[in-house]
């Protein structure tokens, strides 16, 4: 196998010599044919990216170096690849057509994955049609869905990606443990009419079990301790700590060691959203992803979308050094999208040594930024043209919409459309002058103002366009960006699969929280010791 350090090193020459965007739309006239793909029904268009062909062709030699293909071969045939936790990655089980025949470690799972589908299938149905009802007998109204991180941030994005404008049943979401989110989740709510669901791999997790707790005392001072059992479900991969905590057995969803946290919103930790949007939305979701599964896993990684998303990626951070990237979705409906890309890539691909423990040679995952077009242009856009530094943009945008007024979605999409070029064309000294002396500005003013007008331009971005926002799209768009992360993973050697990186603060955090209850002083530095006597009870 060739050497991937050299490889690597070919691919950052490659881009850092590849020259301007617009030069390489000038000397390469089937760029747009190479580095535009369609993948699942989404178009995936990376060539304002600073690939050239020549870094392509690197960018495809790293992969073939890293055996990005075996890699690929291993996580869909359920190996160990998270390694340091001894667990397979196999959210795709979660996603595929009944009888698939997944193993995980050599176990089947596809079976297990069958039966929780169906029983979720069953469940959701039931609290749709009101065969399932509260303790009083009155049909579910809302469903307050509590988790954090991987057992919030998907379920919260597929809400509001995919709610209908007035939704029969109201999904409210309660992730952190600041007291003011459990309050907001339930206030104006009927006790008789709420569908808790407590949503935790591990149902250890502080800020999780706090909630949980105030919201089942809150439905136990309505409906009373037993009634609320009717009120409660469960989903965990730790059946019998949800047990544990008092949840009615068959109201416990399971899912699996196999199924990473950032990586399972296609399990029973979506229910609030079966309930919310019916399981046939649900299950068109889970559709969508398989699609991009069948994509990743057959097509060449010459136009394999997720390989192409990588490569563009590892491009502007490795090649170019760029330690950011923005995320800017042309949809009011995916505003969370970045929060969500910023769990999936931070947390999967955050790390500083390899898979084997060996320091990392090279930078890995950027820091993840962005909010809703047309909003952000009216806020951080200044600094993505002007600044000094260069952010590559993720643009995100559907084809069509249904939705608001006539005419906004084409203001909407137009938008789109003029930053990616904007930010590759830019707007030279030149230019401007000439556009001042033509509108007759007097030639001091020209000259004061032209360097504040001109945009440098030659700054990158992909333009992903789905064809709606419905649920298949959404499905498609979710996996398209993990099996991203799963390749960046791979060509920089690290398990995307762990996150040993949040455990530290959480043990911290206990410690302190015991002396700020009253326990003995520990040993801290001045100013950690300072903060915790001022806000000591
Ligand atoms: O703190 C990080 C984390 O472990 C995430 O990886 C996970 O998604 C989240 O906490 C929630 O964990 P759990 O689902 O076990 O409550």
């Amino acid at each position: 196998m060739p050497d991937r350090d050299a490889a690597w090193t070919r691919f950052e020459a490659a881009v850092a010599g590849a020259g301007p965007l617009t030069r390489l739309f000038e000397q390469e006239p089937g760029r747009l044919r190479a580095l535009a793909v369609e993948a699942a029904g989404l178009r995936v268009d990376l060539s304002k990216q600073p690939l050239s062909a020549a870094a392509l062709e690197a960018g495809l030699a790293l992969a073939a170096a890293a055996d990005l293909e075996g890699a690929r071969a291993r996580l869909f045939g359920g190996d160990i690849v998270n390694a340091s936790e001894g667990r397979p990655a196999l959210h795709m089980a979660l996603r595929a057509e009944d009888g698939a025949g997944y193993r995980a470690a050599g176990d089947p799972v596809s079976g297990e994955v069958e039966e929780t589908r169906a029983r979720m299938a069953a469940f959701a149905e039931g609290v749709r049609t009101e065969t399932i009802r509260g303790a009083t007998g009155k049909p579910f109204r809302a469903v307050v869905h509590i988790g954090i991180g991987g057992s919030d941030l998907g379920p919260r994005l597929v809400w509001e990606a995919l709610k209908p404008l007035q939704p029969r049943i109201e999904l409210r979401f309660a992730a952190n443990v600041d007291g003011a989110e459990i309050a907001a989740a339930l206030a104006g709510l009927d006790p008789a009419e709420t569908l808790v669901i407590a949503v935790s791999k591990t149902f250890t997790t502080l800020e999780t079990l706090a909630n949980a707790t105030a919201a089942r005392d809150w439905l136990a001072a309505s409906v009373g301790t037993e009634g609320a059992k009717a009120h409660f479900a469960a989903v965990s991969a730790n059946v019998g700590g949800a047990g544990d905590f008092g949840v009615a057995a068959d109201r416990v969803f399971p899912f699996w060691d196999w199924v990473g946290g950032r990586y399972s919103v296609w399990s029973a930790v979506g229910l609030s959203c079966a309930i919310g949007l019916g399981w046939g939305a649900f299950h068109r979701f889970l559709e969508g992803a398989r699609a991009m599964d069948e994509h990743f896993r057959a097509a060449p990684l010459a136009s394999n979308a997720p390989v192409l998303l990588a490569l563009a990626h590892l491009a502007n951070r490795n090649g170019l050094g760029r330690p950011l990237r923005a995320v800017v979705p042309y949809a009011r409906r995916l505003a969370l999208l970045p929060a969500f890309l910023q769990q999936l890539e931070m947390e999967s691909n955050g790390k500083r040594v390899a898979a084997d423990g060996a320091p990392l040679k090279r930078p890995t995952a950027a820091a993840v930024f962005g909010d809703a077009g047309t909003n952000g242009q009216h806020a951080f856009f200044q600094l993505l043209h002007q600044g000094t530094d260069i952010i590559p943009v993720d643009i995100i945008a559907a084809a069509a919409s249904d939705e608001g007024p006539a005419g906004s979605h084409a203001k909407l999409l137009a938008n789109a459309i003029a930053q990616g070029e904007a930010l590759m064309r830019g707007r030279t000294q030149d230019e401007v002058i000439v556009e001042l002396q033509t509108k007759s500005v007097p030639a001091d003013e020209i000259a004061r103002l032209a360097p504040q007008r001109t945009f440098p331009g030659d700054r990158p971005t992909s333009f992903i366009l789905l064809p709606d926002l419905k649920p298949e799209s959404l499905g498609a768009l979710i996996a398209l960006y993990e099996h991203k992360a799963f390749v960046e993973g791979v060509l920089w050697g690290i398990n995307s699969f762990d996150q040993w990186g949040v455990e530290l603060g959480k043990t911290l955090a206990s410690r302190v929280l015991a002396e700020l209850e009253g326990g003995p002083a520990g040993d801290h530095d001045p100013s950690t010791a300072d903060l915790i006597a001022r806000l000591k009870g």
